[in-house]
């Protein structure tokens, strides 16, 4: 690493100027951020002249990895004839048939600008289409920063709701039932007691903000005759798994057909983008079909679709062998360092999502990933980032692969981790 001396700098003047210096608190870290210049492939260029292997890859959406020639020369393309117009284009139209082929459950949506964005409306839309107020969230899962899923585990949280941030509503937060992750025993509690109250089940179909945690034997399945029997609606927010495990998500990866799925990240291509979408008896509820409301000025704008649309392609060309076999290169070979250091943390992840648990045992819900050291684990980031290896800064992150990883860059960021983990002692 040549010193970070102009990130240092920047950061000065960006922490009187934006709250902590950032314009998302993901990427925060001590002492300072990186503040980055550029991308191109799998690599990372920070303001200091720095190179990182990038496994963060913006929290998900560079599935290609950064500047893709063939998104490029598309967004010039679109940006010289325009970059919005407050009009339907034949790209929405494109866009919309592209993804309603990949995913049978969504043959109609609604474009909208982020994933927080999509899930208030699918939420919206599944209170609507009920008439039922409570939902039911799973703890650890992460549905975008709005009053409704601000909500996680806490003493008497189960049955309350307590709010994760100051200014979400008392109100708001008791429509927030809680479930574990992987427990569908809690789940059916809820139904049993309040089911006529509940609209919707909203899930993340594998855990993706509290590091990589996959569903175990038949939990999906089990959402889903739960859901179904006790007439409430089941969401999956696919904003990471989406086109990620599957071109057609976790439920065409896992079988499970969800009544509303909500897409975001890789959909977006590097752009800024949410989706949701359902039967067409569902989404005739939107406005200006139905009475659930929702609008937005960047709604589908050609940009995102743009970038988006050629990504899907892009990936669709490729197919995700080449994306599975690096994730689990990379997993295993995480695996037998720790193994070969006989240190017992647990390696975990599916597809193109890994994550390193600095933990004893296998993680299956929130408190499971909760039990890791997360102090440490700050201590494992700031050594990989001087070997050149950029990851998530926190232990409850996801670390992403695209196909711009070659296996020469895997094991070098396995030999990276490996110099790491050898003098990092709790
Ligand atoms: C599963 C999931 N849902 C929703 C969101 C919110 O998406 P956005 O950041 O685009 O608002 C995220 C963001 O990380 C996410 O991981």
């Amino acid at each position: 690493m040549m010193g970070s001396e102009r990130s240092r700098m920047l950061y000065e003047r960006a922490h009187g100027l934006m709250p902590g210096g950032v314009s998302s608190p993901v990427r925060a870290s001590e002492p300072f951020p990186l503040f980055i210049k550029g991308g191109k492939g799998a690599t990372l260029f920070d303001v200091d002249g720095n190179r990182y292997s990038d496994y963060c890859l913006a929290y998900g959406p560079l599935i290609l990895g950064h500047a893709h020639p063939r998104v490029v020369e598309a967004l010039r393309k679109q940006a010289g004839e325009g970059t919005l117009y407050g009009a339907p284009t034949e790209l929405e139209v494109e866009m919309a048939s592209l993804i309603s082929s990949l995913y049978p459950s969504m043959p109609m949506m609604r474009f909208v600008s982020s994933g927080t964005e999509a899930t208030m409306h699918a939420l919206r839309l599944a209170r609507g289409f009920t008439g039922r107020s409570k939902i039911i969230k799973i703890e650890g899962a992460f549905h975008g920063a709005h009053d409704s899923v601000l909500v996680k585990a806490g003493s008497g949280a189960a049955t309350h709701g307590t709010p994760d941030s100051l200014g979400v509503p008392e109100e708001v937060a008791r429509n927030t039932l809680l479930a574990p992750y992987n427990d569908l025993d809690a789940v059916e509690r809820l139904m049993r007691e309040q089911g006529g109250q509940i609209a919707a089940l909203i899930v993340e179909p594998v855990l993706g903000n509290i590091g990589p945690v996959l569903p175990r034997e038949g939990y999906l399945q089990g959402l889903r005759e739960l859901t179904s029997r006790h007439d409430l609606l089941l969401i999956f927010d696919e904003v990471i798994t989406g086109f990620r495990l599957a071109m057609g998500g976790a439920q065409e990866y896992y079988g499970v057909r969800p009544d509303i799925t909500v897409l975001g990240k890789i959909a977006g291509g590097g752009l800024p983008i949410g989706i949701f979408g359902a039967s067409e008896e569902i989404m005739s509820w939107v406005s200006p079909l139905g009475k659930v409301y929702q609008a937005g000025t960047f709604n589908g704008n050609p940009m995102s679709m743009t970038a988006g649309l050629e990504t899907l392609r892009e990936l669709r060309e490729k197919g995700h062998e080449g994306l599975f076999h690096n994730g689990e290169r990379m997993r295993k070979g995480l695996q037998n360092v720790l193994d070969d250091l006989g240190l017992g943390y647990k390696v975990q992840g599916i597809g193109p999502m890994y994550q390193l648990f600095l933990g004893r045992e296998e993680v299956w819900d929130r408190a499971g990933a909760m039990r890791s050291d997360a102090t440490l684990f700050k201590r494992l980031y700031q050594g990989l980032l001087h070997e050149g290896v950029y990851i998530p800064p926190s232990q409850f992150e996801t670390c992403f692969l695209s196909t711009a990883h070659s296996q020469a860059d895997i094991d070098r960021a396995l030999g990276s981790y490996e110099k790491v983990l050898r003098g990092l002692r709790p």
